[in-house]
């Protein structure tokens, strides 16, 4: 009998441990931290710099771009290096400065929508004190 009930206790106590650990991993997965620690920039707002900037603003790329902004050593930019970036950065696509003219003629479909420049200003916001 004692037995039994151990050996139950046993159980619920690896079901317990179980369901902590998958919903730990769940919630440290999508939690604060993962969504915008500072300085790293989210993955929706990567992909359209990827798509639309990196050809230039990246490793491999331009070299006056890169010396303005370069996505490849974003990582290494102070915070307030990438605050002043991230805020030329929103200003430009605003603009419609950025991407220039030419790459836009052979990227037609990749030209920014509002909901990127959106997307883009209020991350660039996020830098603000
Ligand atoms: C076809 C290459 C190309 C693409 C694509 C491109 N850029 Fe540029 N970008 C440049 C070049 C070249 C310069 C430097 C212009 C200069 O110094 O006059 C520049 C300059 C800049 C600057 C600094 C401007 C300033 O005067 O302060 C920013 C910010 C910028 N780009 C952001 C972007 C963003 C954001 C994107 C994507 C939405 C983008 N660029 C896409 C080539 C590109």
């Amino acid at each position: 009998m004692k037995k039994s009930v151990s050996i139950i206790a046993l159980f619920a106590g690896l079901l317990f441990a179980f369901i902590f650990l998958t919903d730990y991993q769940r919630v440290s997965a999508s939690g604060p931290l993962a969504v915008h620690p500072t300085g790293s920039i989210p993955d929706s707002v990567m992909t359209f710099f990827k798509n639309t900037c990196m050809d230039c603003h990246a490793d491999g790329g331009n070299g006056m771009a890169k010396s303005h902004v370069n996505f490849s050593k974003w990582d290494t930019y102070s915070t307030d290096k990438q605050a002043d970036k991230a805020s030329d950065i929103c200003d430009m696509i605003t603009k419609g400065k950025m991407p220039t003219k030419g790459w836009l003629k052979n990227n037609p479909d990749l030209a920014p929508q509002k909901r990127d420049i959106d997307k883009v200003c209020k991350w660039a916001d996020t830098f603000k004190k």
